[in-house]
């Protein structure tokens, strides 16, 4: 595939001797939603932290060739702030930082445009809280702490937060597991909503949520991808014998 955003070739990850990726090949397509489904502990955070670059650490070892949204995130000398700005990052406990809703919003467009206009980045604050569906909750209380907010608040905020910046992929690490059933719907909803606008890579525990979201799947077991197909296709005709035993239920 040419048109992959992120194209990544046999790469392998060690914790120390502890090998937590083994030879993980796989291209995400523009614009989909890709969920990383398996037990835990098999490397799905270890994967998705390796396409933000996060795994940076003495103690961790990384081979393979691995591409996102143009940059070469395993080769010696990335920006990866620049890597951060094009791929944002949602994670399981909404983390907002501790300042307004409105500066939330705005934070990166502070760090990487500081001299936009007032008048552009209230703009942006408005399409921002607009495309997660918050405008009209907070609209009149910009200023509020963005922690005071719900739970399912925060998670949004912490979505909306990335967009100013325009971005083109969104990893998002099991961001639904903290949300009570409406929150779940509602960011769920959310995913869809930005379906086709940025390519999302989706870790989820919640094999039931994998399968109403995404347009494809990977299974992954013990740092190997086991299997990636349509989402019909992995959860009714999975090709290998670990993804059926895990969709019946019979391990994880
Ligand atoms: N920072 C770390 N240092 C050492 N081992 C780690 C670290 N992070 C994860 N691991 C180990 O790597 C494996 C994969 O972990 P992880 O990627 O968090 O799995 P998952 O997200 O699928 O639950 C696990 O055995 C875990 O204990
Ligand atoms: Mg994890």
């Amino acid at each position: 595939m040419t048109d992959a955003i992120i194209r990544c070739r046999g790469l392998s990850l060690w914790y120390g001797t502890f090998r937590a990726l083994d030879r993980v090949t796989l291209d995400v397509r523009p614009g989909e939603i890709l969920s990383l489904i398996g037990p835990s502990g098999c490397g799905k955070s270890t994967l998705i932290r390796c396409f933000n670059r996060m795994n940076d650490y003495p103690y961790v070892r990384v081979e393979g060739d691995l591409h996102v949204a143009g940059y070469d995130v395993t080769g010696g000398n990335i920006d990866a702030l620049a890597l951060r700005r094009d791929a944002g990052m949602v994670f399981q406990r909404p983390n907002p930082l501790p300042l307004s809703i409105r500066d939330n919003v705005l934070f990166g467009v502070r760090l990487h445009a500081p001299r936009t206009p007032k008048s552009v980045q209230d703009g942006l604050v408005e399409s921002s809280l607009r495309a997660v569906s918050l405008w009209d909750h907070v609209k009149d209380q910009l200023d509020r702490d963005a922690e005071t907010l719900s739970l399912e608040g925060r998670q949004k905020l912490c979505i909306a937060r990335l967009l100013p910046v325009k971005p083109t992929v969104l990893w998002m690490d099991e961001p639904c597991s903290a949300l009570d059933p409406d929150g779940i719907g509602a960011v769920e909803e959310l995913m869809r909503s930005l379906r086709g606008t940025f390519t999302q890579v989706i870790v989820t525990n919640n094999m039931q949520q994998a399968r109403r979201i995404s347009d494809r799947c990977v299974f992954m077991l013990m740092g190997e991808l086991v299997e990636v197909g349509t989402t019909a296709q992995l959860f009714t005709k999975p090709v290998d014998e670990r993804t059926a035993r895990y969709i019946e239920g019979r391990y994880g």
